[in-house]
């Protein structure tokens, strides 16, 4: 990991960019024409949304079976949904959006202090990638570890604004652990597999946990620009809290993108490229990008639930057939990442590139 020691350029923050009033923005920042938001058209549909109260009660089982079918096939079909009725204080979601708001609206020297590098991500960042000379992203973000507790440090995460206490961010992250534990069933009954099989791929209580908080500044010309570039996520799952007054994420279908239209108190949720190898290509990581505006920034919480760093992943053995031999060769979380965090967000080309021979 030794390339991964430093930025290959000094860091601006976008919010710098937007904050200076500026009435175009730099060339960095300026995507290729068939990368714009308006490259491609825009289909008029939209990701599927599943209610989970019926996951609350023990003996619903008829009701679990309609949940289990419905992610099954959203899974399959889109890689997104929504989820309502999740089980996650709509307070707690709102007091999130509120403190971290906060944190990004502090003094740039107060956030400064927690500058990140591209050798754990970990802190206040401004890129994915450290390709020399690339095209940026209108974004910044805050990435912080929850699992394994021996990455988890305290130290390294905000500690300001005063609404944003350690203990807000820890309670969300309790929280949303027991929703990701709850769709890992879900999604592995999907598979006709047993419900805990998937947790246990991913190496059962030693997963590992990690947010990205992503804040969008304003940006005076949206059309030439991202907030974030087409990718999937390189993880198992991603929960997204999304804004919830100003949308910009769309989800690719086909040749088009699909806007997603947040439900208030909803979760998105996302496959990522793991279970897509665990499940050799049933479930599907989608391509997702961010588009932003002129008119509001947006802040969005990407909450991601992995497999254990060192563990091979692989298609499992139950999902492999004569007719559907294993689409992917083994590769662990750590490794896997790696690209990533060198090449920034790249589409589909690395799940695509693990395709066995
Ligand atoms: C991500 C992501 C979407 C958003 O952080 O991986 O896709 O709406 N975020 O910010
Ligand atoms: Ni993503």
């Amino acid at each position: 990991m030794d390339c991964l020691q430093d930025w290959p350029e000094p860091i601006v923050r976008v919010q710098s960019l937007s904050d200076s009033g500026a009435t175009t923005i730099p060339d960095r920042y300026i995507k290729p024409p068939s990368d714009r938001p308006s490259s491609a058209p825009s289909a008029n549909l939209s990701i599927p949304v599943i209610d989970l109260d019926s996951l609350a009660c023990t003996d619903g089982t008829a009701d679990r079976a309609a949940v289990v079918r419905a992610v099954s096939d959203a899974c399959r079909d889109w890689g997104f949904f929504q989820v309502v009725n999740h089980g996650v204080d709509p307070r707690l979601m709102r007091r999130m959006r509120e403190a971290w708001r906060g944190f990004f609206h502090l003094p740039m020297e107060a956030k400064q202090v927690y500058a990140n590098s591209p050798k754990t991500y970990e802190g206040y960042g401004s890129r994915l990638g450290i390709e020399k000379g690339a095209i940026l992203d209108w974004g910044d973000y805050y990435y912080l570890h929850i699992l394994p507790p021996s990455l988890k440090s305290h130290d390294k995460w905000p500690a300001l604004p005063p609404s944003l206490s350690r203990e807000t961010t820890d309670d969300y992250s309790r929280e949303l652990i027991k929703l990701c534990e709850k769709v890992m069933k879900v999604l592995s009954s999907g598979l006709g597999l047993e419900e805990n099989f998937l947790q246990k791929a991913f190496g059962g209580d030693d997963v590992g946990v990690c947010m990205r908080v992503n804040f969008y500044p304003k940006c005076p010309q949206p059309d030439l620009a991202l907030g974030l570039s087409s990718h999937s996520d390189p993880g198992g799952i991603t929960v997204l809290l999304a804004d919830d007054r100003v949308k910009g994420l769309q989800v690719r279908r086909g040749d088009a993108w699909v806007a997603v239209q947040p439900i208030p108190d909803a979760f998105i949720i996302n496959v990522g490229d793991q279970i897509q190898v665990l499940s050799n290509a049933t479930y599907r990581s989608v391509e997702h990008r961010v588009v932003v505006n002129s008119e509001a920034e947006r802040i969005s919480f990407a909450f991601f639930y992995n497999p254990k760093s060192d563990l091979p992943i692989e298609p499992a053995p139950e999902l492999v057939t004569p007719d559907r031999p294993a689409l992917y060769q083994p590769m662990s979380f750590n490794e896997y990442r790696l690209y990533i965090r060198k090449n920034g967000p790249r589409g589909k080309s690395q799940v695509e590139s693990l395709k066995a021979v």
